[in-house]
């Protein structure tokens, strides 16, 4: 672990204008389908995090030749559906969950074997959601004990489409079982309790492959081929997060965050702030590659308390710990239920967030579900100073420097240097709209 360390503090109002870097979920599927496509696609907006970095390694050993023209673009020499070729040693995910579970099912249809392995926070997370769907379609998946990490994938299987009911709401579960469905025999179909975000489906569809989806449900057959297509990748929402809480909670603050993507299931914090009372408009709304992208504006606003509509999680899964923060700095109580899978992120981001705001002073309730974050009325000082710990989870990290701007005195940060996995420039970005934050 990196013992890379912000401290934060409250700076001044946030103004200004933003660019937030490009979207990780959409730059991990950029790589991956311009890599199995047949001809060369551009990328434009991709994350230079180190999350979709990994994924864009992992696909070099995979014998695909990327060129880097230029910070954030991408050329990739697509070397068709059956191209990829077999590496020595494992292939190495970083932090990322999503590289790690849409490779389980893109590699279980390929020729040869292939090993996953991730960082320490990776090396924990849950896998069976993927291997065992795979495995009813014909994958041979090992895992680690109790389910984790490596995954020794065994190549050579014929793969059979299932129709799969998902018990979770995950676009990643979802993503694996679409990608290998690209080599099964037959129909893969897949039902989600609640739908999640559709990217794999509609990047699929932009690079020529017959597919069918609809929220909650996406079915498709193996035997086609990719298309080479340029991609632009929109600025990440999730991303975006930090600053649309920051300039709502922080007095005086009127920020405008330019082009972010707009897929209404990433949006579901937008709701739920502005069920809260946040000011934030939506104006210049357009599209980007296939995307919905538009400017908001944020200004300070009071906020109230709510009882989170369930409905919303899967829509905002990235967004808690930052709204935990903006529910302390709220008036009443708001409290999270059906958000379970937030044990099982970058960090368990429940507990690891009620400790952190504990130290702060916020004496939060914590649920196996969930959590009721007591609120806070009028516009001063809401959190205590004191050391935080973000166990390297990037988004826990910025929400406490979010945090730290309506604090008492300096917040610590610990762990902070796996921001760089999504949101490289964070500190910069947000000290230049007005931030108190020290570190890198
Ligand atoms: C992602 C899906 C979500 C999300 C993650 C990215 C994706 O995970 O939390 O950050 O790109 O498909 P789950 O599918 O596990 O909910």
């Amino acid at each position: 672990m990196s013992a890379a360390r912000w401290i934060a503090t409250a700076g001044a109002p946030l103004r200004g204008e933003l660019d937030v870097p490009g979207d990780k979920s959409v730059s991990h599927r950029a790589i991956m389908l311009a890599s199995l496509a047949d001809g060369t696609s551009r990328i434009t907006g991709f994350l230079e995090g180190e999350d979709a970095r990994a994924t864009e390694a992992i696909f070099r050993r995979l014998g695909v030749s990327i060129e880097t023209p230029a910070t954030g673009e991408r050329v990739v020499h697509g070397v068709g559906i059956d191209g990829l070729r077999a590496t020595d040693g494992p292939l190495d995910c970083g932090n990322a969950g999503t590289g790690m579970r849409l490779l389980a099912g893109l590699l279980a249809g390929q020729t040869f074997d292939s090993e996953l392995v991730g960082d320490a926070s990776l090396s924990k997370r849950p896998m069976r959601r993927v291997t065992e769907p795979l495995a009813r379609m014909g994958a041979r998946i090992d895992t680690g004990e109790g389910g984790v990490p490596p995954l020794r994938v065994q190549g050579g299987q014929r793969l059979a489409g299932i129709e799969y009911e998902n018990a979770l709401a995950s676009a990643q579960v979802k993503s694996a079982l679409l990608l290998a469905g690209l080599y099964a025999d037959g129909e893969t179909v897949i039902h989600e309790p609640r739908p999640t975000r559709d990217y794999t489906e509609r990047m699929l569809a932009a690079f020529g492959w017959p597919i069918d989806f609809s929220p909650g449900l996406a079915r498709l057959s193996g035997g086609h081929r990719l298309r080479a297509t340029d991609v632009h990748v929109p600025a990440d929402f999730s991303s975006a997060a930090f600053f649309l809480v920051a300039a709502s909670i922080v007095p005086g603050s009127d920020l405008l965050l330019r082009r972010v993507g707009m897929n209404p299931r990433r949006t579901g914090l937008l709701h739920v702030l502005r069920l809260m009372g946040a000011d934030i408009e939506a104006s210049n709304a357009g599209e980007q590659g296939g995307e919905p992208v538009a400017d908001l504006r944020v200004r300070h606003a009071s906020l109230r308390g709510i009882d989170v509509p369930e409905v919303h999680v899967p829509d905002m899964i990235d967004e808690f710990p930052a709204l935990f923060v903006a529910a302390a700095c709220a008036d009443g109580p708001t409290r999270v239920t059906g958000a379970a899978e937030l044990r099982v992120k970058e960090s368990d981001r429940i507990a690891v967030m009620a400790t952190g705001l504990r130290r702060l002073g916020i004496a939060i309730d914590e649920a196996p579900d969930g959590a009721t974050i007591p609120g806070s009325a009028g516009a001063g000082v809401v959190f205590g100073s004191g050391e935080v710990e973000s166990h390297g989870d990037h988004r826990i990290a910025m929400a406490f420097a979010v945090a730290a701007q309506r604090a008492a005195g300096d917040v610590a940060i610990c762990d902070t240097a796996n921001v760089a996995t999504s949101f490289p420039g964070f500190v910069r970005l947000a000290r230049g709209a007005g931030f108190g934050l020290q570190g890198d």
